[in-house]
Order: structure tokens, then C-alpha cells, then sequence
């Protein structure tokens, strides 16, 4: 077992960087956790819906921290027509991001999936990508709760891929065996993100702590086993995106905690922990630096960073955000980073 790990910066292919004074937090420690290149969501307030406003946003990103490599997204509403798709893929935007109305933070948007059939044609030709947060919205007539939102939503993905089969899609935050499964019968224009967290957590503990408190949330140890397995096995289609979504503390209080989880700055600590946990650790660096890459057609990482096998301690809180697991160690420590 090696007792030093170097890789590549990770490429970590779902980040919430925040916007204003909570994006100059979280932009720096999103390079010192060990990410490279980053795949930015676009739900903001108000959530990017136009490229200008996209564009707007990457630079207000390099202004904050230049050393991190912003690959951008849009939101996917039934708005976004052939000629915005296409002006999307001319300015360098790479995904269309969907997110079901009123399913997590600022996800205010209407329209279902095949309202955006004519963005997500465009899409096929233009080779962008089509990404999606795979829940069903809360509906007690039907029995769809936090816990079986992902398996409700999973025939809509179906359908997606059978309508387009060239369109790559990612699948985000897979969370459960339901979804490991019906990824298995799809093509290899199907990809999807893990993130660290649903490998580590299950229902008991975001039952009791806000901080591990997300949507999808962590569902059951088979659930778990089921990701934990697809990431130990090599599977080509499954690749980092961390999901990390910061939130102050005030948001992440009372009864009601504002759903996201803060794992940026311990990312590749907390990765190598992980895996070695899980008796993986040979499959961290293509888990998190070239699968996504291959399916996002995009060049090798750059950068170099160093691990070390000797315990790290997660910060109890940084600027008054509270990252997953605060104040325990981890097994990993991050060296000194290179460019
Ligand atoms: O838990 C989540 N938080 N899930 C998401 O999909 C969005 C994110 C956020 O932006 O806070
Ligand atoms: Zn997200």
C-alpha cells in the first residue's frame, strides 16, 4: 500500500462555487482541496438561464481565483432554443444543467424534461451536454418521498436516451442501486457523477446532522454498497462530481436546513480516504481525473498534487462554513500543492 499518492489536480465535474462574498470564499478553497478544473452549476440567484450571464459569471469567477480552470454550464428550461444552444457551444459552455421545479436550492425553473426536447436536439448536434438532477418532485398521492425520488425519476432518463441516443447525458449524484442498475442498460452516451459523500453517508446520518443533509440524499447502506462497488470496479462511466454546495451556517440551522454539503476543501484528503477505506485507492486517480475527462472530451488534467497516508483534521469550520464531517480526521493529508 503505497504511503504516497500523487495525481494530477482532480478534475471535479459538479461544483457549487456560490456567487458575490460567498464565491470568494469558496472559489480559493475549492483550489486548495485539491481540484483543478471544475464543472460550475448554474444555480444561482437568479439561476443562469442566458449565455451572457454565464459568461458574466466565469469572469467574476477568474477574478476571484485565476488558478482554477472553469468549465461552465446553463440552465436547461423550455426557453433555451436551437440557435441559444448553439450560441451556448460557441462561447465554450459545456453542459445544459435540468433541474426538477422546487427540488433543491434555487431550482425555481418550470418545465419538464421533453419541454426541452428542442435545446436537447440542438444539444445532440452541437455535441454539448446534457446534464441532470434525476428526482422525481415530492408527491405523497404517488408515494414519491426524498428517499425513492431518484428510482421515480429514472424512466424519464430512459426516455431521454432512447430520443437521443447520440446526446451525452450525466446523470448526477447517483445515489442508489436503482440507478446503478438501469445505467447498466444504457449506452455509453450515459455517464454519471459520484459524489464522495454518498459513498460515505446513509439515511441514519443526515437524519441527525444538517451537514450531511443534501439532495438526492443519502439513501440505504444497499444503496451505498451499490456506488461503492461501481466505483471499486472500474466502470469507465462513472467519474467524479463532488457536489460540494456551501451554505452559512444560519441556512444550515432550525428544522428546515438548506440541503447541500461542503466537501471542496478536504476534497482529495477525503477521496483518499475513501478509497483506501474501501481497498480502492488504484482507482482513485482515473475516478478523479480521467474518466470525466474521456467523456467530456477535454485535454489531460494539469497540475500536480501530493497525498500522504498520515491523519488530517477537517476544520470544526472555515470562514464560518461548516464542511462534512467537521472537526474528525481523516487518514489523508494533502501536501503542498504544486501549480
Ligand atoms: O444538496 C444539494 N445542494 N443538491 C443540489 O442539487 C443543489 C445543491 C445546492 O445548490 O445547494
Ligand atoms: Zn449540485
Amino acid at each position: 500500500m503505497p504511503d504516497t499518492l500523487t495525481l494530477p489536480r482532480l478534475d471535479d465535474l459538479h461544483v457549487h462555487l456560490r456567487q458575490d462574498a460567498l464565491a470568494a470564499q469558496v472559489a480559493p478553497l475549492t483550489w486548495t482541496g485539491g481540484a483543478g478544473r471544475v464543472l460550475v452549476m448554474p444555480n444561482l440567484r437568479p439561476a443562469l438561464t442566458t449565455v451572457e450571464a454565464v459568461l458574466a459569471y466565469r469572469a467574476a469567477l477568474q477574478a476571484i481565483e485565476p488558478r482554477l480552470d472553469y468549465l461552465m454550464s446553463i440552465c436547461l428550461h423550455p426557453g433555451l432554443d436551437r440557435s441559444a444552444v448553439r450560441a451556448a457551444a460557441a462561447a465554450g459552455i459545456r453542459v445544459l444543467k435540468w433541474y426538477p421545479h422546487g427540488v433543491t436550492t434555487n431550482s425555481s425553473l418550470t418545465g419538464s424534461l421533453s419541454e426541452c426536447a428542442e435545446a436537447c436536439a440542438a444539444a445532440q448536434d452541437e455535441g454539448l451536454i446534457v446534464s441532470l438532477h434525476g428526482e422525481a418532485p415530492d408527491d405523497p398521492a404517488q408515494g414519491i418521498d426524498r428517499m425513492n425520488a431518484e428510482q421515480a425519476f429514472l424512466p424519464q432518463l430512459v426516455a431521454l436516451h432512447q430520443r437521443f441516443p447520440r446526446l451525452r447525458i450525466i446523470f448526477e449524484h447517483a445515489t442508489s442501486a436503482a440507478a446503478i442498475s438501469t445505467l447498466a442498460d444504457l449506452g455509453p452516451t450515459v455517464a454519471a457523477t459520484i459524489t464522495p459523500h454518498h459513498l460515505l453517508l446513509t439515511a441514519d446520518d443526515w437524519q441527525t446532522d444538517p451537514h450531511s443533509y443534501c439532495k438526492p440524499v443519502a439513501k440505504t447502506a444497499a444503496d451505498r454498497a451499490a456506488l461503492q462497488a461501481v466505483v471499486a470496479s472500474g466502470d469507465p462511466r462513472y467519474f467524479l462530481g463532488s457536489d460540494s454546495a456551501p451554505h452559512p451556517a444560519a441556512a444550515k440551522a432550525g428544522n428546515q436546513p438548506a440541503a447541500g454539503i461542503f466537501t471542496a476543501p478536504i476534497l482529495a484528503p477525503l477521496l483518499a480516504d475513501i478509497f483506501d477505506t474501501l481497498g480502492c485507492l488504484d482507482q482513485l486517480p482515473a475516478f478523479a481525473t480521467t474518466r470525466g475527462a474521456a467523456f467530456y472530451d477535454l485535454p489531460p488534467a494539469q497540475g500536480r498534487i501530493s497525498l500522504q497516508r498520515r491523519p488530517s483534521r477537517i476544520p470544526a469550520q472555515i470562514n464560518g462554513l461548516i464542511p462534512l464531517r467537521a472537526g474528525h480526521d481523516l487518514k489523508w493529508t494533502l501536501g503542498a500543492c504544486k501549480e
